[in-house]
């Protein structure tokens, strides 16, 4: 079937909130199309809603969240104000296994006309299967998180899972590390977090 092209993210929300193009639809309480100003420059994305997110709507609002937002705030990003943050799948996958190649393929295109609409400047992968996904299949995040690559004129970054540092805290510093990069990365482009 051929994706329609949708003008804005209501609609497009809209649209994707009655998608069924896989499974995850039957068990899912809410589609979790993401979160933010869909004008800003950065976009974060995630693997797929947990239990919390699930619930509520909104991508993570669970623990991982909150270290997210930690991090986020350290450098004078606020998920209501400056960013957005979406996922690679919109549904809750079951017992948070992670998602199969399929239920990806069947959930891309919402992510993509995400990225159609907003045109970030900057793209932030939070963890390997996002980073997988979207920068590199081989993408190895112990050895490439913090490096800018360039994709189709927009900057990508990969950096930890707030879940994985929540597993490992010994990777704060790293991912501290590619935030301060991140903020340096906008100084020099002129994104401003106002
Ligand atoms: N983990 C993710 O990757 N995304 C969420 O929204 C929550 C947890």
């Amino acid at each position: 079937m051929v994706f329609p092209i949708f003008t804005n993210f209501d609609d497009l929300k809209n649209a994707c909130s009655a998608c069924n193009k896989c499974n995850l639809c039957e068990t899912r309480t809410n589609c979790v199309f993401g979160v933010g100003n869909p004008d800003a420059k950065i976009l974060f994305i995630g693997e797929a809603p947990g239990e919390n997110e699930d619930l509520k709507g909104e991508p993570f609002v669970g623990r991982a969240g909150k270290l997210l937002d930690l991090y986020l705030n350290g450098i004078g990003l606020d998920r209501h104000k400056n960013i957005y943050i979406a996922n690679i799948l919109k549904c809750r996958p079951p017992e948070n296994r992670d998602p199969s190649p399929s239920e990806q393929d069947a959930c891309i295109d919402w992510l993509r006309e995400q990225v159609r609409i907003m045109r970030p400047s900057i793209i932030v992968c939070l963890g390997r299967i996002a980073a997988c996904r979207l920068i590199s299949p081989n993408y190895k995040v112990t050895q490439e998180h913090g490096i800018f690559y360039e994709k189709n004129g927009t900057l990508m970054m990969g950096t930890f899972h707030p879940a994985a540092l929540l597993r490992d805290p010994r990777r704060k510093a790293d991912a501290l590390e590619d935030f301060l990069g991140l903020q340096k990365k906008m100084e020099e482009l002129g994104i401003s977090t106002d």
